[in-house]
């Protein structure tokens, strides 16, 4: 098990509490294989991602294969390897928002944070995402900065709106 050191920054947890729950949360279910996308899902929620120490734990306690384990995660774009930010950026690429720009925004986000789709900032303050139709068609080119949807989103204006989120 990993050394007791880091703490989550929303519940408190130590390290060890988590894999603790994350324990608790295999033996609640029965470690059998078909039980593994809901361990995942738990595992995710404990510790906001999937990172190779807990992908290792889940496969030694469900008595699983590794590849079998990671195999899964990374079928599922739902499954996260990386940490996220504080704040996830999803641009919308459904049609309406495509052909009124939406890949022009994601450039621009892109050069404005210096990272490509599906990465996090280095001060772990913005992840960015694409996503299919965040229902703000006739608005389109539409963004969601965690819940909140920006309409008709112009790339001149991203710098101001991501500034909200500094
Ligand atoms: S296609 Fe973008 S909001 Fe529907």
């Amino acid at each position: 098990m990993a050394t007791d050191t880091k703490h989550c920054e929303c519940c408190g947890l130590s390290e060890n509490e988590m894999f603790s729950l994350l324990e608790k949360t295999i033996g609640d279910y029965e470690a059998k294989e078909s039980n593994l996308i809901q361990i995942l899902h738990m595992a995710q929620a404990i510790f906001g991602y999937l990172p190779d120490e807990v992908l290792k734990f889940i496969s030694e306690k469900m008595n699983l294969p590794m590849s079998k384990v990671s195999g899964v995660v990374s079928f599922y774009s739902l499954f996260s390897t990386q940490p996220k930010g504080k704040h996830t950026i999803k641009v919308c690429l459904g049609t309406a928002c495509y052909v009124r720009g939406g890949s022009k925004i994601v450039d621009k986000i892109k050069e404005l944070l210096d990272i490509e789709v599906g990465e996090t900032t280095e001060d772990m303050n913005f992840s960015l995402e694409v996503m299919r139709c965040i229902g703000a068609c006739g608005l389109a080119p539409a963004i969601a900065i965690d819940d909140t949807v920006f309409k008709r989103v112009n790339p001149n204006k991203l710098r101001q709106i991501l500034a909200q989120y500094e």
